[in-house]
């Protein structure tokens, strides 16, 4: 694990209520899948390649048309106001120009994120679909590039140390009946044509772990997958990404497929697009530098994975992104 990240962790701690640290510390059942995604990664060993004229490396890439200085984003979480005065608008600002997923779940309203770089939606298909299809067309206007259905989630289970959401979470949604804005459990492969539609962008799904899902989610008419368990948050023992992420990219060879889930340095970013991911998205580190440090501890976050892994793609003779194969692993 990066050493900014620990020192963030730490200074959250010592920051944060104890239920706002637990809300975003804890997993689900006994915690086996939030334990066992960094040692997953980090299980990983890599074939590195020499004289390969590593003077320049660049981090830069791009996903569905976006150009990003790194392949390293932000997962969409929910409620950064509890966690630092400047919510979620100190989570983009900080993110500068790397790309932001906003949570249907944000604190702030979509209107006053004021993003300075690229940011899609994270959708819930919720009871009341009005309510979803105001959120992705509002989120349309205001610049968004793509739509993150997240398909893990059809409930939210208990979890081992249940930290309390003690801020309102709203993205000012418009009134509502009780219930009308929890994530609709019906929802099937339909919500993905839908969702396409009423937005009018690309929509990915989050939370996939299997290839016959991606599959079929890509034959409903997702534009890309994000191999996910939600960082251990929902399906106790899901299979750790790290181990779920190479059947889904075999499965859907011409699309871009992202991942989440217990990545801490940038040698485990270079695994994970070694084993074909496009990006990948960092959740709890990030809100731990939130709360540490606002914007300015976001920027840190970020910076510190772009910079460690410029020198493992240095170190693994891959000047740029499109060198990193999966002849890198063994
Ligand atoms: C999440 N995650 C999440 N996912 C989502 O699709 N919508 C959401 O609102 C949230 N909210 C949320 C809150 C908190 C506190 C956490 C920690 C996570 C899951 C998130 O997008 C991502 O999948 C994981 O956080 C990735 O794992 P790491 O990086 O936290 O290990």
């Amino acid at each position: 694990m990066l050493p900014l990240l620990r020192a963030h962790e730490d200074a959250a701690r010592a920051v944060l209520p104890q239920a706002a640290h637990d809300y975003v510390a804890t997993g689900a059942g006994d915690e086996a899948s939030l334990s066992e995604a960094t040692t997953a990664w980090g299980s990983l060993r890599l074939r590195p390649r020499v004289l390969r004229d590593v003077s320049t490396v660049s981090t830069a890439t791009s996903v569905l048309g976006v150009q990003l200085p790194s392949p390293v984003g932000v997962a969409p979480t929910a409620a950064h106001a509890m966690l630092h005065p400047s919510g979620e608008r100190g989570t983009t600002q900080g993110a500068g120009a790397h790309l932001v997923v906003v949570s249907t779940r944000s604190t702030t309203p979509l209107e006053d994120l004021a993003p300075i770089g690229p940011w899609w939606l994270q959708a819930y298909v919720m009871r009341d679909r009005s309510l979803t299809a105001d959120l992705v067309q509002r989120a349309a206007a205001l610049g968004a590039s793509a739509i993150v259905l997240t398909g893990d989630t059809p409930l939210v289970p208990v979890r081992t140390r249940p930290g309390g959401l003690t801020a309102d979470v709203t993205v000012g949604l418009a009134p509502h009946a009780e219930g009308a804005a929890e994530q609709d459990p019906a929802t099937g492969l339909d919500a993905i044509g839908w969702l396409a539609s009423v937005s009018g962008l690309p929509v990915l799904v989050k939370g996939v772990l299997r290839a016959d899902d991606a599959r079929d989610c890509i034959a409903a008419g997702a534009a890309g997958i994000v191999v996910s368990n939600h960082g251990g948050r929902q399906l106790d023992r899901a299979v750790a990404t790290a181990v779920a992420l190479p059947e889904v990219v075999a499965a859907v060879p011409d699309v871009p497929v992202l991942v989440d889930g217990g990545l801490r340095s940038g040698t485990d970013v270079l695994c994970a697009l070694a084993l074909g991911a496009a990006a990948v998205l960092v959740g709890r580190p990030v809100l731990w530098a939130l709360s540490a440090g606002g914007a300015d501890g976001v920027r840190d976050c970020l910076a510190a994975y772009d910079a460690d892994l410029a020198v493992a793609m240095a170190l693994a003779g891959c000047p740029t992104v499109t060198d990193i194969h999966r002849s890198l692993l063994t």
